[in-house]
């Protein structure tokens, strides 16, 4: 490589980091981007006198600094008033109509995070400083330059201040605590807390490995034109900033109202959290001629959405034992509502847990709901204690079949292997969805079937029979005989369920379909070193792949016996083609049935998969094709025809 095929590489690399990053439209694979970016690194060690400051490897930080220096803002950062309803609405417009009667509103999400202003000049990021009270902020340059959808260099070359709020996604946050709570360190309560935390580490490598997301809201000091702030955040995006999932101008109460109920709806499906939505007034003339009060803009105000968290009591715990063993406790609260959803149970993470907040039975607890996920008590009013709450102590007998319990690490857990609660549960996970997909046998008939004596293990379902069946309460000869059929049916199953039926710890779907792609029927009779050069298996998976399958060889080989897996064909690389590594969803119906289509496509090396997100590349559709075509024109994803694929192909 030389210095311009240097320069050409940064470049490239950052358009590819642009397009996954703030698009969120990857152009190309991983493996491509990691390898050119070693070239990259390689360059740099034998030219340090080349290193351009936009080049990705800026960003990783690796000094560990002390702590942070104070720095002004160049403008001053304001904070917003909140409203909470239509009436808060209404009397905020009436106080803007007040001061200019003709203006139109940007609306935006209010995103759940810690605001950042970043500072550029000449085109460069110069500094990031957090928020701090406004007007002195501490710099965190180095952590900042880890965030990925933070542009190291802009075309605008004037003094800028871009600011916004820096958050962690949903399922980055759910991600990261579960990580903590298995090193037995304590769980962000809310995503907010965790971005604002991974923001001030003094180790800007912590900070990297937290994929924070930096989305701008607005500009302090600014050379901009634009007499419009729709126009200004316009540009600010072309400059390489990310996009919000939606933002409108509006022209009065009715359209904000509208939007808001919009936002209200949708929120759920955005990849970040958000509290609100904001309302601004859209005319940077008007905006200059309101000004500030003390602490908020006049022109600016934060329309929350009804509060996700609540205050309720703790009635009692209840343990709960999985499969595995695993005894969690699951706070049983009193009956509230939260967005529409009554909310009686709250998970508790384990005992851990319940120590450190120092929860006791009787206390007032905050719950916080989001999205689909199950609640939880992210918050002990302790201060509200009357005296008679009662400490919760560890168990040391197994709830449901009174065996000792073994502490491991921050898990209790059951070693009965006999246990009911872990027969039960195991052959409820055997026939679940992702697993076997035994359809009638869900939780009640597993555990009448249990009770009954009918079934000890899952090898029992084999020998279940008509007779033995009707002599259940509740089983005509029709409802046997379903169920007969759909266990007979999970013969002849593709190979990863199987292994992902077995319900090995540490392995499942994901690594369970790996090892069928790599080992196939040998999967049985492999060695750590084999596993390991699986990727995405560790140390501890391939410990308990092996364990497992050292304890319990002969039932495997039983089961395995009944249920007759096929192994996944072998694929070979595909050539070069449009569809190869893409993300393909089909609909509708085709000239040929759609699992050939499916097989055709994956042959060409695209992944074909059920639903459609951002993240897919193109929907084919054939007639009648329904929701799924609709999601995709709504999220802008390519729609091709049956003969516009074909013509791709040829
Ligand atoms: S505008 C001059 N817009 O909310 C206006 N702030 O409660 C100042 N925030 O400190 C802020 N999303 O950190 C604005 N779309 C948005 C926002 C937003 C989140 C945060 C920001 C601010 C706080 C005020």
């Amino acid at each position: 490589m030389n210095k311009q095929e240097y320069k050409q590489a940064v470049e490239k690399l950052n358009l590819w980091a642009y397009h996954y990053y703030v698009l969120d439209d990857p152009i190309m694979t991983d493996e491509v981007y990691d390898k050119l970016y070693k070239e990259v690194e390689q360059y740099e060690e034998a030219h340090p006198e080349d290193i351009l400051k936009n080049s990705p490897t800026q960003r990783v930080g690796d000094v560990v600094s002390e702590g942070f220096a104070k720095e002004p803002h160049l403008s001053r950062m304001w904070s917003l008033e909140d409203i909470f309803d239509a009436d808060g609405l209404k009397k905020w417009l009436e106080k803007v109509y007040r001061l200019d009667s003709h203006v139109t509103f940007y609306c935006e999400p209010k995103y759940d995070g810690a605001s950042l202003n970043l500072v550029y000049e000449n085109g460069e990021l110069q500094k990031g400083i957090t928020r701090g009270d406004g007007t002195v902020g501490e710099r965190i340059t180095q952590n900042v330059k880890t965030i990925h959808t933070v542009p190291l260099s802009i075309e605008h070359k004037e003094l800028i201040e871009i600011r916004g709020e820096v958050v962690i996604f949903k399922d980055e946050f759910d991600k990261i605590n579960k990580e903590r709570l298995k090193k037995g360190e304590p769980p962000f309560a809310n995503p907010r807390n965790a971005a604002a935390g991974s923001l001030r580490q003094l180790d800007p490598s912590i900070t990297a490995a937290r994929n924070l997301v930096f989305l701008p809201y607005g500009v302090g000091v600014n050379t901009l034109p634009h007499k419009l702030l729709n126009d200004k955040m316009s540009y600010i995006y072309e400059l390489g900033f990310r996009k919000p999932p939606l933002r409108a101008i509006t022209k009065g109460y009715d359209e904000i109202e509208a939007i808001y109920e919009r936002m209200k709806e949708e929120r759920e499906s955005y990849s970040m959290m958000l509290d609100g939505m904001v309302v601004k007034v859209n005319e940077i003339a008007a905006q200059i001629d309101m000004g500030y009060t003390v602490k908020v803009p006049r022109w600016a105000v934060a329309y929350k959405f009804p509060a996700v968290e609540k205050i309720t009591r703790l009635k009692n715990i209840i343990l709960q034992v999985g499969r595995t063993g695993v005894v969690t406790p699951v706070a049983v609260v009193e009956p509230t509502e939260i967005e529409g959803a009554v909310v009686e149970r709250a998970t508790l993470h384990n005992f851990d847990e319940i120590e450190r907040m120092d929860i006791r039975i009787g206390d007032q607890v905050i719950i916080l709901r989001s999205g689909d996920v199950i609640p939880k008590i992210v918050k002990v009013l302790t201060q509200e204690r009357d005296g008679s709450e009662v400490k919760i102590e560890r168990p040391t007998h197994c709830p449901v079949c009174g065996s000792e319990l073994l502490q491991e690490e921050v898990l209790i857990k059951c070693q009965n292997l006999k246990c009911e609660a872990r027969v039960v549960n195991s052959i409820i996970y055997f026939a679940s969805k992702q697993c076997l997909n035994i359809d009638g046998l869900g939780n009640k008939i597993v555990e009448q079937l249990f009770n009954a004596g009918l079934v000890r293990s899952v090898l029992d379902l084999f020998s279940l029979t008509q007779e033995k069946l009707l002599e259940l309460e509740g089983f005509k000869e029709k409802k046997a005989q379903n169920l007969l059929r759909s266990i007979e049916n999970a013969k002849g199953c593709e190979l990863w369920r199987f292994i992902n039926a077995l319900g090995i710890e540490h392995i499942g779907e994901v690594a369970s379909k790996r090892i069928a792609e790599a080992f196939g029927l040998e999967y049985i009779h492999q060695n750590k070193e084999q596993l390991l050069t699986i990727e995405g298996i560790g140390d501890e998976m391939a410990e308990s792949y092996l364990e497992f399958m050292r304890v319990n060889e002969e039932t495997v080989v039983k089961l395995q016996e009944i249920l007759r897996p096929v192994e996944p064909k072998k694929r070979e690389e595909a050539q070069d083609n449009p569809f190869k590594g893409k993300r393909i969803v089909l609909t509708g119906t085709m000239s040929e049935p759609r699992p050939v289509i499916k097989e055709k496509l994956e042959d060409l090396g695209a992944k074909v998969s059920g639903s459609v997100s951002k993240k897919t590349d193109y929907v084919i559709y054939g007639e009648d094709a329904g929701s799924k075509y609709d999601k995709a024109i709504s999220l802008g994803v390519k729609t091709l025809t049956e003969d516009e694929l074909k013509e791709l192909l040829q």
